[in-house]
């Protein structure tokens, strides 16, 4: 099976994090996100994956030069200029020759879902296109996607006004498709799968879903990204999986509680630490608190400051000893 995954985007939600480091390069736990993503699908049978990237490219070809990645073959395709998602599927899958049906995978999404259902499900039905299905308690910022019994897609609206959603079952950002979809897409304009593509299949009759209650979350805001690891530490997934690295700094007299701390990472003596992330190379400085937060890499968290509620701290940034910021961001980015 081979996979187109959508890594191209900005990830604006991440700022100031992704102003550095694109969104799929974000560390989780003790690597990229992306290297969970392409582990996830080369274990349910993915042999070969095309990056349909964009924004920081060249980010992703250092750190895979070998054309592999989590084991499985990487090929990279680079838009000239953002596409959006069915653009880029269209021009991901010419740059890789795929002439047969394949995936398509948003690569911000962690997911236990199995795409070898999906993909035989599609096959039995004879679709156009197949696409995942997650239940969730807000559609809202989601492709909304209701389907008869069968499962035979009724329509797809992206992120309709909460009240306005027809389902709470959504796109799970987890598709098959067949290569004539491919034809249907405007070369060289911008092109959302969600409000252009879909749609127009969805009147062909030919776009088929598979629900799944399997592990789902999309990693693209700062709860969700800070929730993908302690999922990990809870054993959400599986068994817990520890969240400091034996390479971390962690002094006498600290607190670390359920949090991440990455190699290379230090927390000194009466800092504390509780629920939040501390990215490689990054430095807590005596009695400084980090509670629900994540600090990028290689920054600087100075003694006696406190940091809750969500405060992000990019890459490298310092802040200054004593400082307190509630859901703050540094630098400041919008
Ligand atoms: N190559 C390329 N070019 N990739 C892009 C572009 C582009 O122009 N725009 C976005 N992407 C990539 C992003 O990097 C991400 O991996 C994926 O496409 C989806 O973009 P997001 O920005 O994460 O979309 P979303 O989370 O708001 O919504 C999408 O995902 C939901 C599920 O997680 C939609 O597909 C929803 O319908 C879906 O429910
Ligand atoms: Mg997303």
């Amino acid at each position: 099976m081979k996979a187109v995954v959508l890594v191209g985007g900005f990830g604006t939600r991440l700022r100031p994090l992704t102003l550095t480091t694109p969104k799929q390069m974000l560390p989780v736990i003790d690597r990229p996100m992306l290297e969970h993503v392409i582990g996830g699908l080369g274990a349910h049978g993915v042999d070969e994956v095309t990056l349909s990237l964009g924004y920081k490219e060249d980010v992703f070809r250092e750190a895979y030069p070998a054309g592999e990645c989590a084991r499985v073959a990487l090929k990279y395709a680079v838009e000239p200029e953002p596409l959006d998602t069915a653009g880029a599927v269209r021009f991901a899958a010419e740059a890789a020759g795929i002439d047969e049906t394949f995936i398509v995978i948003n690569g911000d999404v962690f997911t236990d879902l199995d795409v070898r259902s999906v993909w035989d499900r599609h096959h039995e039905v004879g679709a156009a296109g197949t696409i995942a299905l997650t239940p969730v308690d807000d559609p809202s910022r989601y492709g909304v996607v209701p389907t008869d019994e069968a499962g035979k897609v009724l329509g797809f609206v992206e992120k309709p006004p909460r009240d306005e959603a027809p389902t709470n079952w959504i796109n799970a950002g987890t598709y098959v498709l067949e290569p004539s979809v491919l034809a249907g897409i405007d070369p060289g304009r911008r092109v959302s799968i969600e409000r252009e593509t879909f749609p127009a299949i969805v009147a062909d009759g030919g776009l088929w879903a598979v629900q799944s209650d399997a592990y789902w979350v999309d990693a693209g805001t700062p709860d969700t990204y800070l929730q993908i690891q302690m999922d990990l530490l809870d054993g959400v997934r599986g068994q817990p999986v520890e969240g400091v690295s034996a390479d971390a700094m962690i002094a006498d007299g600290a607190t670390v509680e359920r949090s991440v701390v990455m190699a290379g990472a230090s927390v000194a003596a009466g800092a504390v630490v509780r629920d939040a992330v501390i990215s490689f190379g990054a430095t807590v400085r005596a009695g400084a608190t980090v509670e629900g937060s994540v600090i990028g890499p290689n920054a600087v968290i100075g003694e006696r400051a406190k940091l809750t509620a969500m405060t992000m701290i990019g890459d490298g940034a310092v802040v200054d000893a004593g400082r307190a910021l509630e859901g703050g961001r540094l630098p400041e980015s919008d």
